[in-house]
């Protein structure tokens, strides 16, 4: 895909950091990334409804969600893929320039799509959250029945199945999601951003 390059971007007074001071907090991207059934959307949700109580402004975009409206022309062909990845990526980056902390929970199979994200972003925009669960029990767990319906060849290329996971060689932060319960994996990612100055840290939290 070509830019047009009589296309000028028009820059507004309004910055980014204009925005995040408004708001009291940075904005950053937290991918995560890791077989279906790890827990991704369910880590996510919880940790918005946490970061909603210290009034810090979120938006979540599910790979699941986002493929029935702005994504629902692709598939799982490792082309599609790296396209909802990389529209994932742009749409997540302009809500970093809105000043919002953008979670983004997609399998996100392979290290040079999510390279590709950081890349877009600033040095210390892309934190990659890997949710790491040994495949026999994101397949016992099941949720949606679908690692069943792979099995039995009614859905092609399916992650960890018949379809590669490339696993994350670095990410900021790892959750073992079949040892560490949710709310212990909102308080390591909680810990994460205020440790980093993203986020305030809680005042009187014990007062
Ligand atoms: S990604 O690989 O492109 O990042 P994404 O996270 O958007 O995937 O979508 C994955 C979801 O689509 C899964 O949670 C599952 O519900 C559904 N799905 C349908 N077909 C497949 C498939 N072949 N492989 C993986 N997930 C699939």
């Amino acid at each position: 895909m070509k830019m047009n390059k009589y296309i000028i971007p028009h820059k507004g007074k309004v910055t980014k950091e204009d925005r995040q001071k408004l708001k009291g907090h940075k904005s950053v991207v937290l991918w995560f990334t890791g077989l279906s059934g790890s827990g991704k959307s369910t880590i996510a949700h919880a940790l918005e409804e946490a970061l909603y109580e210290r009034k810090i402004h979120t938006y979540i975009l599910d790979g699941d969600n986002v493929r029935t409206g702005l994504n629902k022309d692709l598939g799982f062909t490792p082309e599609d893929r790296k396209e909802n990845i990389r529209r994932l990526g742009e749409v997540a980056k302009l809500f970093v320039d809105a000043g919002i902390i953008v979670m983004v929970a997609a399998i996100s199979p392979y290290k040079s799509d999510r390279s590709f994200v950081r890349n877009l972003l600033e040095p210390g925009e892309f934190i990659e959250i890997y949710v790491k669960c040994p495949l026999e029990i994101c397949e016992s767990r099941d949720p949606k029945g679908l690692y069943k319906k792979a099995r039995q060849g009614v859905i092609k290329n399916f992650t960890g199945i018949d379809a590669p996971y490339e696993e994350p060689e670095n990410p900021e932060i790892v959750i073992e999601s079949d040892k560490e319960s949710v709310e212990e994996a909102v308080n390591k990612i909680i810990r994460y951003l205020e440790e980093k100055k993203i986020i305030p840290k809680e005042e009187n939290k014990n007062a």
